[in-house]
């Protein structure tokens, strides 16, 4: 039975996505890199192993170093970044590639990048005009929002749409895109 650890950094949606999911009896670790409402979430849940770094306080370097030491502990197969924001030192992209996957509120390779997380990424989609959006479900590649796609859901841009809009309209995709993909690759890694 593979061991998922989720990582967060916000409001948990996602997490929320995951934990109403059949994925739910593989988390058995919730990470943090902040003090994020998604551990509530975790906790209201059941799910009793939780921990809360601070990437403030410990840096990248350091940041990647525990959170290693975490998952080793929690013999971990899997991880998923479900809104988290920090970046990883490319030591631990390495040791995780193939088993490590993101979900990006947009159509990657567009709209990705450093800088490119959360509202920034829809206010750039209006920005430049676009007429459709989504999600991207991929696997941490080398370089920020790089590494092959597990699968996209596309949604329209409507004239006069704001982020907040634009957000939610896309935020639900990606509530049905994360459970899917995670239970894709859990079965072709069988
Ligand atoms: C989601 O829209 C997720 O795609 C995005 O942060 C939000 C987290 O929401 N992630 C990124 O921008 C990563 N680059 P949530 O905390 O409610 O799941």
């Amino acid at each position: 039975m593979p061991r998922i650890a989720v990582f967060v950094s916000g409001g948990g949606s996602n997490l929320q996505a995951l934990i109403d999911s059949e994925v739910r009896q593989h988390i058995v670790l919730v990470i943090a890199d902040r003090p994020a409402a998604a551990l509530q979430r975790a906790r209201d849940a059941g799910i009793i192993d939780t921990i809360e770094f601070s990437r403030k306080a410990l840096g990248k370097q350091r940041l990647s170093e525990e959170i290693q030491k975490a998952v080793e502990a929690y013999r971990i197969d899997l991880i998923v970044l479900a809104g988290y924001l920090s970046i990883f030192t490319e030591e631990f992209s390495a040791a995780w590639r193939g088993k490590m996957i993101n979900i990006h509120p947009a159509l990657l390779p567009r709209f990705g990048g450093k800088g490119m997380y959360g509202h920034h990424v829809h206010e750039a989609v209006i920005a430049a005009g676009e007429t459709e959006s989504g999600c991207t479900v991929h696997f941490v590649g080398e370089g920020v929002d790089k590494g092959e796609i597990i699968l996209q859901a596309r949604v329209p841009v409507f004239e006069g749409d704001t982020v907040e809009s634009l957000a939610a309209r896309v935020l639900e995709e990606e509530h049905k895109a994360l459970p899917e993909a995670v239970l894709r690759v859990m079965s072709e890694s069988r």
